[in-house]
């Protein structure tokens, strides 16, 4: 299974989910702009945008919530261990509260894999990240092994946009 985004304004995103039922997108809005993320085995809407082997994937993504994008530069060589770790994840995210939706993408066109999880609310979302169950699922990762990363993860934070 394949994934994919793209980035645009919402008016035009919006548009493009009413000629394009058939893509089932999911639209969001970041503080920078629109997007649209979609699921399928190898169909793309668009020549631009980025795509992605979904690898993991835990949860049906909702039509209302918070969506966090960790978005995390790999080197080519330490992909497969990154991998790796992910496979020996703790699974412990899918039975905090608030928990909608996880999904583990490796990018097919460059080196910034995603991890996305989706939330009732914002508050969720933190109160995940205070956890312990976080710390647990982080512990020893990132600042131990920086020449994995070949630049700074980054977060997005989007809300989901309502259809009408
Ligand atoms: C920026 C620093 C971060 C890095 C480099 C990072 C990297 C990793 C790695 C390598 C794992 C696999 C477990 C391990 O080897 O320890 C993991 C687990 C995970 N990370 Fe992160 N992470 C970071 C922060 C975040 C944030 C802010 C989110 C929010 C979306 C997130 C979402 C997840 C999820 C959902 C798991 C699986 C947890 C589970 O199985 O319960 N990570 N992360």
């Amino acid at each position: 299974m394949k994934a994919y985004m793209t980035n645009g304004t919402i008016d035009f995103l919006q548009k493009l989910d009413k000629k394009h039922p058939e893509f089932n997108l999911h639209l969001m809005s970041s503080s920078e702009s629109g997007i649209a993320y979609y699921e399928n085995n190898n169909k793309k809407l668009f020549n631009a945008g980025r795509e992605y082997e979904l690898l993991m994937q835990t949860g049906e993504i909702q039509k209302e919530g918070f969506v966090v994008m960790n978005n995390i530069p790999v080197a080519d060589d330490s992909k497969p261990g990154f991998e790796h770790r992910f496979k020996n994840r703790t699974n412990a995210v899918e039975g905090m509260p608030g928990f909608q939706a996880f999904r583990f993408l490796r990018p097919l066109q460059n080196n910034t894999y995603v991890v996305l999880t989706q939330w009732s609310s914002a508050a969720d979302f933190e109160n995940w990240k205070a956890s312990d169950q976080f710390k647990e699922a982080h512990k020893g990762q990132a600042a131990k092994q920086p020449a994995h990363f070949t630049e700074r993860p980054f977060i997005t934070t989007c809300t989901m946009l309502e259809e009408d």
